[in-house]
């Protein structure tokens, strides 16, 4: 089994990117033979600077290493050193209907919030599906958000097939139900761009402060609060905490007796050890770029050569040999 993924490096990671995508990923590792890639090509549909964009490169490959991704197992690469991604892409485009990508969720989402849309972004899930199809991928482990574009992938493969004959695999998203959105701290989800986002790694006295103020209602302390589960604070301990103490934590709040303030200093608490044995890992990568580096180029050779192979098929397919 080919389990694919890929993530942009348009800006510091968080929490939701970690349980919705990061962790999945990494856990799904010994299941099969595991691509994962730094979507750099994806990320120049929003980010518009050359240095920003390197730095956000190097990062996500020490947060995916420091979490626990295992490059002697896992193909672990750059996009944009497969470049024959962008010529599948282009040949994708031709079998992909304007009204596909017009009712895309993420696209529309995107210009209701004001962003001058350019031609990348309308046409991103076409590279999204010439990421997945060019490596034979059969399953996509990816957030709720990306559902969508694993659907059209799937569409355009299909579509292809019957116009070409046989080529491409169609593959499956596999999205986990428990974390499909993580809340950021404004109860929407927790997003890069929305400026709500707990970042899996950064100071230690930034990221208290920012936990600490996320905002609650003005209900007493003693107050019962029979919507406990509801509680923000409350959703984010249970991604960090052992079941039994978030659930503790949930059954004070519904009977009353627990602060916001302690509630808020517990999630702190939890989720600073959860990522405890990370961040010391990634401060030893961080000290190593050279290690780094050589953990994509290899990826990359490997990744590439496949890449070759199915981009020639479907060539061949489409009568461009
Ligand atoms: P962002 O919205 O922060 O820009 P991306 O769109 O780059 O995040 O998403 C990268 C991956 O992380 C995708 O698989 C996406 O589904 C997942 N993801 C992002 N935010 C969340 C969230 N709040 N909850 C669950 N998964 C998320
Ligand atoms: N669009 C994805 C995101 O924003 C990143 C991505 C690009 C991706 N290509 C992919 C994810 C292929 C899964 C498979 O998160």
């Amino acid at each position: 089994m080919r389990i694919l993924s890929g993530i942009q490096p348009s800006g510091t990671l968080h929490l939701g990117n970690y349980f919705g995508m990061m962790r999945p990923s990494i856990e799904l590792q010994d299941q099969g033979e595991a691509f994962y890639f730094i979507a750099d090509y994806h990320s120049m549909t929003s980010v518009f600077d050359a240095a920003t964009r390197r730095q956000h490169t190097l990062n996500v490959a020490l947060d995916f290493l420091a979490c626990g991704l295992k490059p002697e197992k896992t193909t672990f690469f750059r996009q944009s050193d497969i470049p024959e991604v962008t010529e599948l892409a282009w040949i994708l485009s031709t079998v992909t209907p304007m009204g596909l990508l017009e009712r895309c969720h993420s696209y529309k989402d995107k210009l209701a919030r004001g962003i001058s849309p350019n031609h990348g972004l309308f046409a991103y899930p076409v590279l999204m599906a010439s990421d997945i199809l060019i490596y034979n991928s059969n399953t996509v482990p990816v957030g709720k958000d990306q559902k969508q574009h694993v659907e059209v992938t799937r569409d355009i493969a299909i579509k292809f097939n019957l116009q070409y004959g046989e080529t491409f695999v169609i593959p499956e998203p596999q999205i986990r139900d428990e974390v499909a959105v993580v809340p950021g701290l404004d109860g929407q989800k927790m997003s890069k761009s929305y400026g709500n986002a707990i970042d899996i790694f950064g100071d230690e006295k930034v990221l208290r402060k920012r936990i600490m103020s996320i905002v609650m209602d003005s209900r007493s302390p003693n107050e019962p609060k029979p919507d406990a589960e509801k509680n923000l604070a409350i959703q984010l301990l249970k991604l960090v905490a052992p079941a039994d103490i978030s659930t503790d934590f949930e059954n004070r709040l519904r009977v009353g007796g627990l602060g916001y303030g302690d509630l808020k200093k517990a999630l702190f608490e939890h989720y600073w050890s959860y990522f405890s044995t990370a961040r010391a890992k990634r401060e030893e990568l961080a000290a190593n770029p050279d290690y780094v580096q050589k953990v994509l180029r290899d990826g990359a050779a490997r990744a590439r050569q496949l890449a070759g192979e199915v981009l020639e098929k479907a060539r061949k397919a489409c009568g461009l040999r």
